[in-house]
């Protein structure tokens, strides 16, 4: 019986669904609990690349039960879109794919919220991926979204749509409005044995001594409460959102891993006080191929942030650490850790996150060499260059927790794991 949280633990893309899937040999069930299709997570598998936005990250592992939370919000067409190109690839998602009855629907309408209010913010804009995720929580904290569940009602759906609109203040033409009901109720066909109170089954698989592990998206810098507020998402990213996003136990949670990237990336506007421009952060993003998986937007470069990174344990209550893109470092003669913020001559006792004040802060870094050697076919901690170790040893003592996994390249067995550091 266990269960394990896998955390983005910066602004997202930290490689979370190369860990998860690397993990994902030992567990029974991935599970997504928050977030929609703004997520953007890459596996690749023997050279093949997979982008799942909704789809869990365990799906490529054919005997895995995948789970989408009630804590997601679901664009219904775009599911059955990535599901029906993941079929043709070979995927089966026949009794091993489970949609919470309880998520909410994202509709066409908050997509187009999402852009008019990018558009109308201007130079404030936040960068959103325009999927409509923070309309779609909008109205499900307003109680006016349609849910899942709602998909299997007809007249129920009528209804509830009518009253979307109504709150809206949008007189849709009958023809429009006759044409998305029709598209919810047959896209409600090819979703609805899919779906589930998928609470009770993670409760039921736990107590039947199956692995779960609990998938998250985007990052805790990206979390609605205690990120970088206003340039977040909407969803609660921290471990904390696990249990409201799929009604699991607190109590149940066993493990939480934190994904970090080697150095630091954020894509959308926001502060971020490590950030790098120039050739450098130009050499660092076409190496790690930093363009996002969901808009294909370059992702803005900095080095590795200690002090948001201990922010980020703090907050989720992290056990350890899995540190990806490490390859991507190689081949640079100095690194850099930041491991304080100054302001006003004073070291601060750690994280700011109000943007006003994250944006004056000044890091202070460690400088550390760089290593020469490819390490992306090094399979063990003892082959791995001394300055390579030097720098992961660095973020193990800055967050005081132990780095358990590391990625050195995309593909699922460029991996190494660290079982004793000799
Ligand atoms: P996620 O959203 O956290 O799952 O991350 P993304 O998939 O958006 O972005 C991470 C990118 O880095 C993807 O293209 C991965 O294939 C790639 N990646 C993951 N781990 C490594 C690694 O160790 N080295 C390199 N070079 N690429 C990696
Ligand atoms: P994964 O799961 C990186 C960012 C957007 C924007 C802010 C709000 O692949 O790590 P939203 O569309 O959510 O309203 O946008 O959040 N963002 C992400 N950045 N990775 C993601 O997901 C992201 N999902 C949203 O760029 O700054
Ligand atoms: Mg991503």
């Amino acid at each position: 019986m266990s269960s394990i949280i896998v955390l983005g633990c910066m602004w997202g893309d930290e490689g979370k669904a190369k860990i998860v899937d690397f993990i994902g040999a030992e567990v029974d069930v991935v599970t997504r609990f928050q977030g929609g299709a703004n997520a953007g997570h890459t596996i690749v598998l023997e050279g093949k690349k997979y982008v799942f936005h909704t789809v869990p990250s365990g799906i490529l592992y054919p005997e895995t039960q995948c789970v989408i939370g009630a804590g997601t919000v679901i664009d219904p067409l775009g599911l059955r879109e990535e599901m029906q190109s993941l079929m043709l690839q070979g995927i089966d998602f026949t009794d091993r794919l489970f949609i919470d009855e309880r998520a909410g629907l994202v509709l066409a309408l908050h997509k187009q919220l999402d852009h008019k209010s990018e558009e109308n913010l201007g130079t404030g804009k936040i960068g959103t991926t325009g999927k409509g995720i923070g309309p779609a929580y909008s109205d499900q904290a307003a109680r006016c979204a349609l849910r899942m569940g709602d998909l299997r009602y007809p007249e129920w759906l009528e209804q509830r749509l009518n009253n979307f609109y109504k709150y809206h203040q949008i007189n849709l033409s009958a023809s429009d409005y006759k044409e998305e009901l029709e598209s919810l109720l047959e896209v409600g066909k090819f979703l609805g044995p899919f779906m589930a109170q998928t609470d009770q089954m993670l409760r039921d698989w736990y107590k039947e001594g199956k692995k779960i592990l609990f998938e998250g998206a985007q990052g805790t810098l990206l979390d609605l409460i205690y990120g970088t507020y206003p340039f977040v998402t909407s969803s609660h990213t921290v471990s904390g959102g696990v249990c409201v996003g799929t009604g699991f136990p607190p109590r149940w949670l066993d493990r939480i891993l934190g994904v970090f990237k080697a150095y630091t990336t954020r894509v959308g506007a926001g502060p971020f006080p490590t950030e790098i421009e120039g050739p450098l952060a130009d050499q660092i993003r076409h190496k790690g191929n930093e363009y996002g998986s969901t808009t294909g937007r370059p992702r803005r470069i900095g080095w590795f942030d200690a002090v948001a990174a201990q922010y980020s344990a703090a907050l989720n209550g992290l056990d350890s650490l899995a540190i990806t893109l490490l390859d991507v470092l190689t081949g640079l003669p100095e690194l850099k850790i930041c491991h304080s913020y100054i302001k006003h001559n004073q070291v601060l006792p750690g994280f700011v996150s109000h943007p006003i004040e994250l944006n004056e802060v000044q890091p202070e870094y460690l400088t550390l060499p760089g290593w020469d050697i490819d390490i992306s076919n090094i399979q063990t901690w003892k082959a791995l260059p001394k300055e390579t170790k030097q720098y992961l040893e660095a973020i193990q003592d800055l967050l005081k927790l132990p780095v358990k996994i590391v990625s050195v390249g995309q593909d699922r067995h460029q991996t190494i794991v660290i079982k004793e550091k000799v």
